[in-house]
């Protein structure tokens, strides 16, 4: 589904991602996960066309999307949940997902009522401020904004970062049902382990933007966690 090829990432002089190499699966929650400050949201930011790539390659459904904008990225069906959500907060829950109808490559003028079935809480709020959400909702509300393009790889960073569990849970529901009855392909940035245990099928860690370990989920040790994710 998308191939990593040795990409390189850099901020300024600062040499952040070192020949990463990942081969993502198609249908397959994959997770990226490491300590903070090792790349993850750069190589999500890398993937979406959100930073501009200086060398490697980004093999997507067979093209190379690595010189291609974001806005084309989007077009090819690649949505993207930022991490800290970042909603429209004086827009209302209904304008944020019309957004997100725009980059719909299929011209979708309305949002599909799936959305709604996955995340009912949004039907209840259209007509509320963004900002008026509790944090989970807002979350669901990026979420469910990056479905509105109708994705077939969905990059979400650090989706259960600081929301309440019960919403957690929701959300792990949700990429359940995308990736198992969807087959659309998530990658899947997250710290907290038993997420990733639940809702992963792959996991790369990273450390000072390499790849440090790959595996299946159900491969992913205590050494390994120890090694490279415990504080
Ligand atoms: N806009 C930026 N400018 C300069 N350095 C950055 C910027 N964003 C992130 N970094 C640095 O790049 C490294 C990787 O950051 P990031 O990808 O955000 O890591 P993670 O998501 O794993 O916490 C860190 O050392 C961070 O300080
Ligand atoms: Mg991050």
């Amino acid at each position: 589904m998308l191939k990593i090829e040795k990409i390189n990432q850099y901020y300024e002089q600062s040499h952040t991602l070192w020949d990463l190499t990942l081969d993502i699966k198609k249908g397959k929650c994959t997770c990226i996960m490491g300590r903070n400050g090792v790349g993850k949201t750069t190589l999500g930011k890398t993937i979406m066309g959100l930073l501009p790539l200086k060398d490697g390659k980004l093999i997507y459904d067979g093209v190379d999307i690595a010189n291609m904008s974001s806005d084309k990225r989007a077009s090819l069906a690649i949505g993207y949940v930022p991490q800290g959500r970042e909603i429209f907060s004086q827009l209302t829950v209904l304008e944020n997902l019309e957004i997100g109808l725009l980059g719909n490559r299929n011209g979708l003028k309305k949002v599909p009522q799936k959305i709604y079935e996955l995340f009912p809480v949004l039907k209840e709020m259209l007509k509320r401020k963004g900002g008026d959400l509790s944090g989970g909702q807002q979350q669901q509300l990026a979420i469910a904004r990056a479905l509105c393009i109708e994705p077939k790889l969905l990059i979400l960073d650090e989706p259960s970062e600081g929301i309440q569990p019960n919403i957690v849970q929701q959300i792990g529901e949700v990429i359940d049902y995308l990736t198992k009855e969807e087959n659309i392909t998530v990658i899947l940035v997250e710290q907290k382990l038993p997420f990733a245990r639940r809702h992963g099928d792959y996991f790369f860690i990273l450390d000072r933007g390499a790849v440090v370990a790959s595996d299946e989920i159900e491969n992913l040790n205590d050494d390994i966690v120890k090694k490279y994710m415990s504080v």
